[in-house]
C-alpha cells in the first residue's frame, strides 16, 4: 500500500529541444516510507511530484502508484502544496468534509475521520472558524486535515512549510512526524531546507538541475521518533555535511 515506482521516467516541458525537467528518473519508494526530495530550484521536484500526482504526463518512462499506471489524481494521493488552497467561505469543518463528501463517502464515516484528524492536528477547537481568520500554520494544518480526510496511501508535499516563519516551521515538523507516526501513510516530501529534510525523512534524495533527476539517494538512519533535539545530535550534522557536499556539485 502506497508504493511508488518511477522507472527510466522524462519530462520535456514544450516539445523537441524544450526544457528537459527530468531525465531517466528512477526511483522507488516503499510501503510508509517517508522520503525527502531535495534540491535547487528548477531540478524537478515539482516535476516529479505532479506526474506522481497526476497533474501532469511523463514524456517517456513508467509511473506506478501501487503497480498501477498513473494517469490521473485521485483520493489515494493526498496533495499539500505550499498554500493551502482553502475555500474561502467555508469554516474549517466544512473545507475538511468537502472532499469526503464530494466523493460520496458516508456521512457518519467522514464525520468520525474528521473528527479524528482535526484531533491529530490540533484543530478541535477551531472547527467553526473561518480560513481569514486562522494563521499561516493554522490554515497549512487545516490543508493537511484536507488531505488526510480521504486517507490517503500516500501524502505529496510540495513546500508545505516554505511560507511559515522558522518557530511554526518546526511544530509543523513535530506535527508531521507525530501525525505519520500514528498513520504510517507514505510520504514524498519536496522543500529545498536540508534540516528538514534529514529531520524528517528515511530517505533524503539529492536532485540535480539540467537535467533533472536523482544525483544521490542517502538513507538517515537517526533513530525515531525525532524531535528538534535530533537537530544537534553529531549524527545528524555527519548527515548535513555528506548533503552540502553533494548539492555544493550541483552546479557542475
Ligand atoms: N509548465 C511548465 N512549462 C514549461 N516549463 C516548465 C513548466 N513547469 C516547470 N518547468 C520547467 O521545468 C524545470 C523544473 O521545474 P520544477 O518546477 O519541477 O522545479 P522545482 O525543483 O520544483 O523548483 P522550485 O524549487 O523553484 O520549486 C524548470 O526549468 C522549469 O522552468
Ligand atoms: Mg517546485
Amino acid at each position: 500500500m502506497g508504493t511508488i515506482a518511477f522507472s527510466n521516467v522524462s519530462k520535456i516541458y514544450g516539445g523537441t529541444g524544450g526544457v528537459q525537467a527530468l531525465a531517466e528518473v528512477d526511483f522507488h519508494i516503499g510501503e510508509g516510507e517517508f522520503v525527502a526530495l531535495l534540491g535547487p530550484s528548477g531540478c524537478g521536484k515539482s516535476t516529479l511530484l505532479n506526474i506522481l500526482a497526476g497533474f501532469e504526463g511523463a514524456t517517456g518512462g513508467d509511473v506506478r502508484f501501487d503497480g498501477g499506471g498513473v494517469t490521473k489524481p485521485g483520493p489515494d494521493r493526498g496533495v499539500v502544496f505550499q498554500e493551502a488552497s482553502l475555500l474561502p467561505w467555508l469554516n474549517v469543518w466544512d473545507n475538511v468534509v468537502f472532499g469526503p463528501k464530494v466523493q460520496g463517502i458516508a456521512k457518519p464515516v467522514y464525520e468520525e475521520r474528521a473528527r479524528r484528524i482535526l484531533d491529530i492536528v490540533g484543530l478541535s477547537q477551531f472547527t467553526e472558524a473561518l480560513p481569514v481568520q486562522l494563521s499561516g500554520g493554522m490554515r497549512q494544518r487545516v490543508g493537511i486535515a484536507r488531505a488526510l480526510v480521504m486517507e490517503p496511501r500516500a501524502l505529496l508535499m510540495d513546500e508545505p512549510f516554505g511560507a511559515l516563519d522558522a518557530q511554526t516551521r518546526l511544530s509543523m515538523q513535530e506535527l508531521l512526524l507525530d501525525v505519520w507516526q500514528k498513520l504510517k501513510t507514505t510520504v514524498l516530501f519536496v522543500t529545498h531546507d536540508i534540516d528538514e529534510a534529514i529531520l524528517l525523512a528515511d530517505r533524503v534524495c539529492v536532485m540535480k538541475a539540467r537535467p533533472g533527476r536523482i544525483s544521490r539517494d542517502i538513507p538517515i538512519t537517526l533513530p525515531r521518533p525525532r524531535s528538534i533535539d535530533t537537530l544537534t545530535d553529531p549524527a545528524f550534522v555527519g548527515f548535513k555535511a555528506e548533503i552540502m557536499a553533494e548539492m555544493r556539485g550541483a552546479h557542475h
